[in-house]
């Protein structure tokens, strides 16, 4: 299976991604990386894989993920002749031009056990309402805010004395598992269709 990642930050995800293709416990290939900060060190990290990697401009909206820009990142995924989509930190709502080129091919990784704390740091929410646990989820990706079905999550226990920090380091070792976890799970389907 053939991969595109996009990342806003560390790449840490990516990172996981890539040791299982080389420990042989995934059977995929990373054809592109695609960062919507210059400065991201998953780019980096591309580059020192000798990855294919790109910047997207988006004209310095803050959030949003302009039309053209998504459009020109589905032209150059396919180019790379990417079949799955990974979203892995990427900081933008994808919306319908990206989404419908490549239509239930894109997922994500979050930081919760959706549908609970969906949105920006949620171990943070998770910490703020005082749950015993929260947890990490890989889903497809639709048009909501982490809304789509979901593929696998495992929990993660919030315990006495956690901060944002060590409960997100606690979770994001989960997604490291599970991220992977999730790719070939998408692969086994794919091939007995
Ligand atoms: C992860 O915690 C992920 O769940 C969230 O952003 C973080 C990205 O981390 N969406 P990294 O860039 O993969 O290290």
């Amino acid at each position: 299976m053939t991969l595109g990642i996009l990342g806003s930050g560390s790449g840490s995800n990516m990172q996981a991604i890539l040791d299982a293709i080389a420990s042989g416990t995934l059977d995929a290939r990373v054809a592109l990386v695609l960062s919507d900060n210059p400065d991201a060190y998953i780019l980096e990290r591309a580059r020192s894989h000798g990855i294919e990697s790109g910047v997207i401009d988006c004209h310095g909206f803050r959030t949003k993920f302009p039309g053209d820009a998504q459009r020109e990142t589905a032209n150059r995924l396919k180019a790379a002749g990417v079949e799955l989509v990974c979203l892995a930190g990427f900081m933008r709502m994808v919306k319908r031009p990206l989404l419908e080129a490549f239509p239930g091919r894109i997922i994500n990784i979050h930081p919760a056990l959706l549908p609970a704390f969906p949105g920006l740091e949620a171990w943070k929410q998770a910490l703020d309402a005082g749950v015993p646990e929260t947890g990490a989820t890989v889903h497809y990706v639709d048009e909501g805010m982490d809304t789509g079905p979901v593929i696998l999550q495992e929990t993660v226990p919030v315990l006495h004395g956690d901060t944002t920090e060590t409960l997100h380091a606690r979770i994001q070792k989960v997604e490291h598992r599970i991220y992977p976890a999730a790719i070939r799970l998408i692969a086994a389907r794919s091939a007995v269709r």
